[in-house]
């Protein structure tokens, strides 16, 4: 990203962790290093790691949890922070969090409110992460009442994305990450969603060139957005687009639908009910389908869930402001809807959000679910 839009580097390039010693020393210099990944990316990048970062003489120490996104509670987090202090880390230790989001935003809480805040550097391993969560600041866990609904800004010295590790990523999980990108389309840049359209056979089949592509465009466009609105008070939201339906879908299949595939299903949900408030120009949805048709992820909202159970869940999500839901929505692809009073996102009255999506079940047609 453009120094200028941001604090802080983002390096983007295959064998990036290779240089890390020398990265860190600029950027997060620490006396002792907690290295957190989790327990498919401890195995496949994270002993190799710390091996490297103590042969350069860094001290080191490495903290796993199980995989997956049960894992960003706050007994992880807890379980976590009376392990560095065992260790003793103190005020001169930093954070590395290596691996996808769940690792990000848990070890990131971790730094953020041990011992009030220690720096933190992300490091991630899936392409969700490098194209959206690694960047931005925000860290957090998942509470009974929902999804990251405890947690805190807390920008990174650094990240690193070291698109080499991509190599070890299942597909599946390279999919959820296009989604994403997908987003960084639909809200900025309609040529971006286009050649991501284009390009999904190579980016589905792991072309490292294409990959790396992506999470260059995707961070510029998140960093240009978080860097104008740290704390989303505005512009932000727009990221929000497709995760206001998307976190309900996740909460609604108790997390067995990840992340990215519910932020595509939630894309076109919120594009469709766009259009029904008149807000989004007609056709958009359609458009966003075929895309993400093209990337073999999900549309359509899982059978057996009512819009009533998704307009419900949705008003316990943390961007809901009383009975009324906001929804960031789009223009048209490529840019998103100002209300007239120039706020970012949209009140729709839940009646009408029933409405609107009943009619987006209907229509669409069946995803991969
Ligand atoms: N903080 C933010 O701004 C932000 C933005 C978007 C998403 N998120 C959060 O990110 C999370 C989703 O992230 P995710 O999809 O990366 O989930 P994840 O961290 O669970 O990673 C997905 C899976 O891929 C595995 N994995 C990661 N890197 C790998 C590699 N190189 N090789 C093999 N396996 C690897 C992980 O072990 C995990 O099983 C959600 O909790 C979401 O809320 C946060
Ligand atoms: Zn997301």
């Amino acid at each position: 990203m453009p120094a200028a839009a941001a604090a802080y580097d983002v390096v983007v390039e295959p064998g990036a962790l290779l240089r890390l010693p020398a990265l860190l020393a600029d950027a997060a210099p620490a006396h002792h290093y907690a290295l957190i990944a989790d327990s498919t990316v401890a195995p496949l990048w994270g002993e190799k790691l710390r091996a490297q970062l103590e042969g350069a003489g860094l001290r080191v120490s490495l903290h796993t949890f199980p995989a997956g996104e049960g894992s960003k509670t706050r007994d992880v987090w807890a379980a976590l922070t009376d392990e560095l202090l065992a260790r003793g880390i103190g005020r001169d230790g930093a954070v590395l969090a290596l691996g996808g989001g769940v690792t990000g935003d848990l070890a990131g809480f971790v730094a953020a409110t041990y011992l009030r805040g220690i720096p933190l550097v992300q490091l991630p391993t899936s392409l969700l992460a490098m194209v959206d969560s690694s960047v931005g600041g925000k860290t957090g866990i998942d509470v009974p009442a929902g999804k990251n609904l405890v947690g805190a800004f807390h920008p990174p010295r650094l990240v690193v994305a070291d698109t080499e590790t991509l190599g070890t990523l299942p597909e599946a999980e390279l999919r959820a990450g296009l989604a994403e990108a997908v987003k960084h389309g639909a809200i900025a840049d309609r040529s971006y969603l286009e050649w991501i359209e284009g390009a999904a056979p190579r980016l589905l089949a792991g072309d490292a060139e294409a990959l790396a592509a992506v999470v260059r465009r995707s961070v510029e466009i998140k960093g240009e957005v978080v860097a104008a609105d740290p704390f989303e008070g505005g512009v932000r939201a727009a990221l929000n687009f497709g995760h206001t339906v998307g976190h309900a879908v996740e909460a609604l299949t108790h997390y067995q639908t990840p992340h990215g595939y519910a932020v595509a299903i939630g894309m076109v949900a919120e594009a469709r009910l766009g259009e029904a408030v008149g807000v989004t120009e007609d056709g958009t949805a359609e458009r966003l389908l075929a895309a993400l048709r093209a990337l073999a992820l999900p549309t359509a909202i899982p059978g057996g869930i009512a819009p009533e159970e998704i307009v419900v869940a949705a008003r316990r999500d943390k961007k809901a402001r009383r009975a009324v839901t906001r929804y960031a929505l789009l223009e048209r692809i490529g840019r998103v809807a100002r209300t007239a009073g120039g706020e970012w996102t949209f009140p729709v009255e839940e009646e009408r959000a029933v409405a609107a999506l009943e009619e987006a079940t209907s229509r669409a047609p069946r995803g991969i679910s």
